[in-house]
């Protein structure tokens, strides 16, 4: 007998039901142990650096991202990206450009103390 090509009903089922709890799990939580390499994320972040300051140590008006919550920077991000931040003007769009395992590592490597 071949193989039917269209799943049966409970394996659709199975598939609608596995979607939105996937999508729930995405909650924002603590910065979880991310995949990236330091120097990778030390890369992304040279970036930042354009406008958060040195090792995002602000010298100006946009808001200082070193040693900041690291809880507060991943639930910052996040929303930028979901368009959901009131206030955003430029990192709404930014953010685009990341994906969440980068994002997470971001938020790690900003939350800690510059090494002295
Ligand atoms: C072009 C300038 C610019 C660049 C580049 C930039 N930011 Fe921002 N960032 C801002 C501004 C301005 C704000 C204030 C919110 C807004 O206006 O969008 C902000 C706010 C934030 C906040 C919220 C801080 C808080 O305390 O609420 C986080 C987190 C953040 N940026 C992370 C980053 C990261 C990580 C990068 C690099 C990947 C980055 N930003 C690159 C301009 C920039």
């Amino acid at each position: 007998m071949p193989l039917p090509l269209v799943p049966r009903p409970a394996a659709w089922l199975a598939l609608a039901l596995a979607v939105p709890l996937a999508a729930a799990a995405q909650t924002p939580t603590a910065p979880a142990a991310s995949t990236l390499k330091a120097l990778d994320v030390a890369v992304l972040a040279g970036t930042c650096a354009n406008c958060h300051g040195p090792q995002g140590q602000s010298t100006g008006g946009i808001p200082t991202l070193r040693g900041q919550d690291g809880s507060h920077l991943l639930q910052r991000m996040q929303a930028f990206k979901a368009n959901r931040a009131a206030d955003a003007t430029i990192m709404n769009r930014l953010m685009q450009g990341y994906d969440d395992a980068q994002i997470q590592a971001l938020a790690a490597w900003f939350s800690q103390e510059v090494q002295p």
